[in-house]
């Protein structure tokens, strides 16, 4: 069991709001994903974000609900499962079943969305939304009060390794300005070829977690190591501007 290693590690009263880091497994070398785990386990990851690809919805095709259940039942790590698939309700039921504690789809892949939310609420699971860059926000608006997490694409879904869409900054910013405004309380994560200079943009224009790929994998340093530094830009960010020494990387 990959388990409770060192939760202690986590610095996060020094900073005045707290920002996830969540790797994203298809990333990962998939020959050796255990031991990558359990070293990413030991510097205080909790969070995996799991990318479904169709190859329907997307001209790809990526992790099923076997690699879910198996994680569900060996590590203690939270599932986060980012559905890029013609969602039906039996696909959402299926990675319910298999463990998943986070679902998250593409709003213009499912049907009835606001059923497909219900559901996943109504099984225990937290339900979210994702949001393409070529979407405009306004797609997200009516379930905006029945969602835990809406997810900010920055690259168009399908692929590791695209060019990063400069423009999800201001979406950010809006989608957070839309929640103070309404009182609303879903987590803003941001999705597809984030790199180490774009983090601070990310985290002040007021996303709570980022989901990172190749910036954590293939950096050729070790996997602690290319978390620790990710991690220490995103807190540098996320600092009130009165303890804050120097910026951090530019563009
Ligand atoms: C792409 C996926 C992303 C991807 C992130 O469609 O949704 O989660 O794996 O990896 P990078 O950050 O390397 O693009
Ligand atoms: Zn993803």
């Amino acid at each position: 069991m990959i388990g409770r290693l060192a939760e202690t590690f986590l610095p996060t009263e020094t900073t005045s709001r707290r920002v996830e880091i969540l790797p994203s497994l298809m990333c990962a070398d998939l020959l050796r994903v255990a031991d990558q785990l359990a070293r990413l386990r030991t510097v205080g990851v909790r969070h995996l974000h799991i990318d479904v690809m169709d190859g329907s919805f997307v001209p790809n095709f990526m992790f099923g609900t076997t690699m879910v259940q198996q994680l569900r039942r060996n590590t203690d790590f939270r599932l986060e499962v980012h559905l890029m698939t013609r969602t039906q309700e039996t696909h959402v039921d299926r990675f319910l079943e298999a463990g998943a504690h986070v679902i998250q789809f593409h709003p213009e892949a499912a049907d009835a969305p606001g059923d497909l939310i219900r559901r996943i609420r109504r099984q225990g699971a937290s339900p979210g939304l994702v949001l393409q860059p070529a979407l405009p926000l306004k797609i997200l608006d009516p379930w905006l009060d029945a969602l835990d997490h809406c997810l900010l694409m920055s690259a168009p879904p399908g692929f590791a390794g695209q060019a990063f869409d400069l423009k999800v900054f201001d979406r950010i910013r809006r989608l957070a300005d839309l929640r103070s405004k309404r009182a609303l309380d879903f987590e803003i994560g941001c999705d597809g070829s984030v790199r180490r200079h774009h983090l601070r943009r990310i985290v002040k224009a007021g996303a709570d977690r980022i989901v990172v790929g190749r910036v954590l994998f293939d950096t050729g340093r070790s996997l602690p190591d290319s978390l620790n530094d990710l991690r220490r830009l995103c807190h540098k960010a996320a600092e009130p501007a009165s303890t804050r020494s120097s910026p951090g990387p530019t563009e």
